[in-house]
């Protein structure tokens, strides 16, 4: 007997791509083509993407992460290799909010025309809010995703990430002022990180993205000293991925908001299994770094690999809920717990 999935068909031999496969997702309201998102960090504001291919083909991306003031970062060095991954300390380097606004903003309309994700980060609940503030009535923005995750800076970023409470003043005070939907940016560096996510659901947040980088460093064996100036970094990569996994699915499992699922994704494979887990859309960051075409390649394998096409129809086929996750291994092996789609 022949299923039909989306653009696919499915019979016992397997299945065959027969139409253009539908990839798209919902995220907030707005429709993306698919899923995948470079993460803020390693994209830029997109021009340093653009001359390497059409950045258009992207669900969206999230822009590096803006400050009210501007920002050097910190000193170098400031990256670190590890295996499957990377250290870095770049310490939150931006032109500030009013240049993101009145400069990289009207650059980016030239060559990309979709909304875009505007990470903002901040050193005091005031600040987020402010900065929140000066980026509103800007039609290319499409979400807000807020920064309380960042492990480089000090007295700020992940200050409020790893405690509830500041957790949701920072989520009410940036709702206060919004325009676009929220989407509160999850530290990994917490016990348990539904504490926070509940809290950001307490404070008012449209949605969740998760995970930010692990705090981590190395060591030189030649100077005996850290590697990163700063001594610590955040660690992120393809060698993160089952932790950002796990906490993707326990934050699913335990608030109602959609989830921006990253943390080392670098294949089409964790995108799906990003969204197994319980992710409506996937981060992609690390890997954009190693290779520049790492996203695109991605959303050329969605659109053509047949295999995971067939296995991503699958989840993406909207008449077909039930089904979709009673086929998966992954979520066979996890019992009776019961996955949600956002639709
Ligand atoms: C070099 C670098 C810079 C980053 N800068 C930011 C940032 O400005 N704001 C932010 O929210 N996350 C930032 N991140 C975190 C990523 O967006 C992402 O959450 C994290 O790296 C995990 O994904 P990955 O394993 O795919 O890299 C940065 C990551 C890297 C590697």
């Amino acid at each position: 007997m022949e299923i039909v999935k989306g653009g696919m068909v499915c019979g016992p031999e397997g299945c065959v791509l027969k139409t253009e496969p539908d990839t798209s997702v919902d995220l907030l309201g707005i429709e993306l083509d698919n899923p995948v998102i470079p993460a803020s960090g390693t994209f830029g504001f997109g021009k340093e993407f653009k001359d390497l291919y059409d950045i258009n083909i992207l669900g969206t991306f999230s822009f590096k992460g803006t400050t009210l003031e501007p920002r050097f970062g910190n000193p170098t060095p400031r990256i670190a290799e590890t295996p499957n991954g990377m250290i870095n300390a770049v310490g939150l380097q931006n032109p500030g909010v009013i240049a993101v606004r009145d400069r990289e903003l009207p650059e980016m309309k030239e060559f990309f025309h979709k909304p875009v994700m505007a990470n903002v980060s901040g050193f005091a609940v005031d600040e987020y809010q402010k900065t929140v503030e000066l980026l509103c009535g800007q039609d290319q923005i499409g979400w807000f995703e807020v920064n309380i995750s960042c492990p480089n800076v000090h007295g700020g970023g992940m200050a409020f990430g790893t405690d509830p409470a500041m957790a949701q003043k920072v989520t009410e005070a940036v709702k206060k002022v919004a325009d676009k939907p929220v989407i509160m940016k999850l530290s990994p560096n917490v016990t348990d990180i539904t504490e926070i996510a509940k809290a950001c659901e307490a404070g008012g947040a449209d949605g969740l993205s998760l995970i930010n980088t692990l705090l981590g460093m190395r060591i030189d064996l030649k100077t005996k000293k850290p590697v990163i100036a700063n001594t610590m970094g955040g660690f992120s990569g393809s060698a993160i991925l089952p932790v950002a996994l796990r906490m993707v699915y326990q934050v699913y499992n335990t608030v109602n908001l959609p989830i921006i699922g990253m943390g080392g994704v670098s294949s089409a494979k964790d995108v799906i299994e990003m969204m197994l887990a319980g992710a409506t859309a996937v981060g992609v960051g690390a890997a954009n770094l190693t290779d520049p075409f790492a996203s695109k390649k991605i959303i050329g394998f969605m659109a053509t690999g047949r295999q995971n096409m067939c296995v991503f129809q699958a989840l993406l086929d909207r008449s077909d809920s039930s089904e979709r996750f009673t086929e998966s291994s992954a979520v066979r092996a996890t019992g009776s717990v019961s996955l949600r789609w956002a639709s």
